[in-house]
């Protein structure tokens, strides 16, 4: 069946808004090429008001590439054992257990699994139980960030890479098998540049991952730390953010190389419960 498709672009440096797409029902192929465009172009998109379970989930995903796995999660085993390819974000506990992860703190500004060698390149993320008003999501553009970079910042980043810490989440939590850093020089991760070519749309995005435990590579520690302050300073700028405030039954679907997210903590004793996918990324990532 073929749909109507409406993107509208948030009034943001990312993010657009798509309807006149029913993700319970198999998306023509015009329809996906165009949700893929719009997700190289905006970066972020949100489908409101999306009625789809896990196996729709699922396939929705498919369209843009192989599945990605959740990387290890403190708790060593999956949340679905019947959807191991599913990662659970939720702060609820069921029979003295938690069904997900990350808790309802907040969730620092992170890119996800920059720790592997090939980052997954996105993910779908479906909101199924929201408390209102809480719990809001932040996404910051990485082109935009690199391309309005100060030229003292550029300069010192030239060439230089970056090491991606595997072992704490964006909740601070420590995964299972890793044991605490002490030092950002010894910490266990890939190493990525920390200006990417996008591997699919050729543009340069600034690539940082996430601050904690990271190291430039090169440099001494108090020069890597000051640094990558300065850095992570620039790019969490409001002006290249965007803002989503959940609805039950939103989908997001973001870039994952070229934006950072980070989400706001909300009440620990409301319930909050979503399922996330993630599309595999094609190759490492290479220098701009
Ligand atoms: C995440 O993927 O980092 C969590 C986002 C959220 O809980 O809204």
């Amino acid at each position: 069946m073929t749909t109507t498709i409406k993107i509208e672009n948030m009034d943001a440096a990312l993010g657009a808004r798509i309807t006149g797409v029913d993700l319970a029902r198999p998306v023509d192929a015009a329809t996906r090429d165009a949700i893929a465009k719009a997700w190289r172009d905006r970066l972020i998109l949100v489908f409101p008001d999306q009625n789809i379970g896990d196996d729709e989930l699922i396939a929705f995903t498919r369209l843009f590439g192989d599945l990605d796995p959740p990387g290890p999660n403190p708790y060593g085993a999956p949340f679905l054992p019947e959807h191991p390819e599913i990662n659970v974000i939720s702060n609820v506990m069921e029979n003295g257990k938690p069904i997900g992860n990350l808790g309802a703190g907040e969730a620092i500004w992170h890119a996800d699994m920059t720790y592997i060698d090939v980052p997954p390149m996105g993910a779908v993320l479906l909101g199924l139980e929201i408390p209102k008003g809480e719990g809001n999501t932040y996404f910051a553009n990485m082109y935009a960030a690199h391309d309005e970079m100060p030229a003292h910042l550029t300069a010192a980043i030239k060439g230089r890479t970056c090491v991606h810490d595997a072992t704490y989440n964006s909740a601070g939590m420590m995964r299972k098998g890793y044991k605490e850093v002490t030092d950002p020089r010894e910490a266990p991760g890939a190493r990525h540049p920390l200006v990417i070519r996008h591997p699919y749309t050729g543009r340069d995005a600034l690539f940082l991952g996430r601050r904690r435990n990271a190291y430039i590579s090169g440099l001494g520690l108090a020069e890597s730390e000051a640094l990558l302050d300065a850095l992570w300073a620039h790019a969490t700028q409001p002006q290249f953010a965007v803002t989503h405030v959940w609805n039950e039954r939103d989908v997001l679907m973001w870039d994952n190389l070229a934006t950072l997210h980070r989400r706001d903590g909300f009440t620990p004793t409301a319930r909050r419960v979503l399922h996330r996918t993630q599309i595999k990324g094609a190759r490492a990532l290479e220098a701009a």
